[in-house]
């Protein structure tokens, strides 16, 4: 899954959460499943004071004639006696729970967000034969066909799933600075794309028959063994297998770290160089 595909589900589920979140504070408000007191909400006071006022002007006596006397018409009734409690259906949700449901629905989403975000960092590397874990990259003699040219020099050939180039390495690792390593498996080596001084993408250079680094000027042989630049070592490479089926595997999860080479094992530059 990409990560623009991770983004729009992400976005996805943001706004369904949030249409859940409104729908549940709207259905709430109009629930009767929770009784409210209504005590710090001022429109229910004034329904109260209101509610009360007319009990007592009801109750009260018709407006007795001058000099009546006190026995005509209805005795007084308390209004307190006549208090209706008030069902939370009048009441209806505070502005207290409106709130506190808002902020429960936000933290539900911030937190809906942050594993969404979460899965889609670690996809990657959880995702079967993507950069991070054993990458197929064809048969070895297909390949090995590829990474040379017809004139004999060498085309690394690169291979996006594992973000490596391939090289051809047909001579001895005795004496070399990966000797005894497992980098290399039916004559090729897979070789990192990203330099070790500061992460650039080092593409390959065909007229000097290297790799060199555009940012600061690394300069490594087709074998990725440092050159020249402020590189502090080769190049790093994976490790590397052959299967059953005659394919080449670049375990990309493995990432084989060698100091600058002392003894070199290919010939840089052998033209121009293209920084
Ligand atoms: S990142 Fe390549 S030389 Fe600095």
């Amino acid at each position: 899954m990409s990560t623009t595909q991770i983004v729009i589900l992400a976005f996805a589920a943001v706004g369904l959460f949030g249409a859940l979140a409104i729908a549940s504070v709207a259905l709430r408000r109009g629930s009767a499943a929770e009784p409210v007191t209504g005590s710090t909400d001022r429109r229910a006071m004034r329904r109260d004071r209101a509610r009360r006022r007319a009990s007592a002007e009801a109750a009260a006596p018709e407006a007795a004639p001058v000099g009546a006397g006190h026995d005509e018409g209805p005795p007084p009734i308390d209004p307190v006696t006549i208090k209706q409690d008030v069902g939370p259906e009048e009441y209806g949700v505070t502005r207290r729970q409106f709130f506190n449901r808002g902020l429960a629905g936000i933290f539900g989403l911030f937190m809906a967000q942050m594993g969404i975000f979460s899965l889609g960092f670690m996809w990657p590397r959880i995702k079967a034969g993507g950069f991070g874990s054993k990458v197929a990259a064809g048969k070895v003699d297909e390949l090995t066909a590829q990474v040379f040219l017809p004139d004999g020099r060498v085309s690394p050939l690169f291979i996006p799933a594992a973000q490596a180039y391939l090289v051809p390495f047909q001579g001895e690792q005795a004496g070399s600075s990966f000797d005894g390593l497992p980098v290399v498996a039916g004559g090729l080596m897979a070789l990192w794309q990203r330099c070790v001084h500061l992460g650039c993408r080092v593409p390959q250079c065909d007229s000097s028959q290297g790799f060199e680094c555009p940012c600061h000027s690394s300069k490594y042989n087709y074998h990725g063994e440092y050159e020249g630049g402020p590189a502090p070592r080769n190049l790093d490479r994976f490790v590397v297998t052959v299967d059953d089926a005659g394919q080449l595997i670049i375990d990309t999860g493995q990432v084989i770290q060698t100091s600058r080479a002392s003894n070199k094992t290919a010939v840089y530059p052998q033209g121009p160089s293209c920084i």
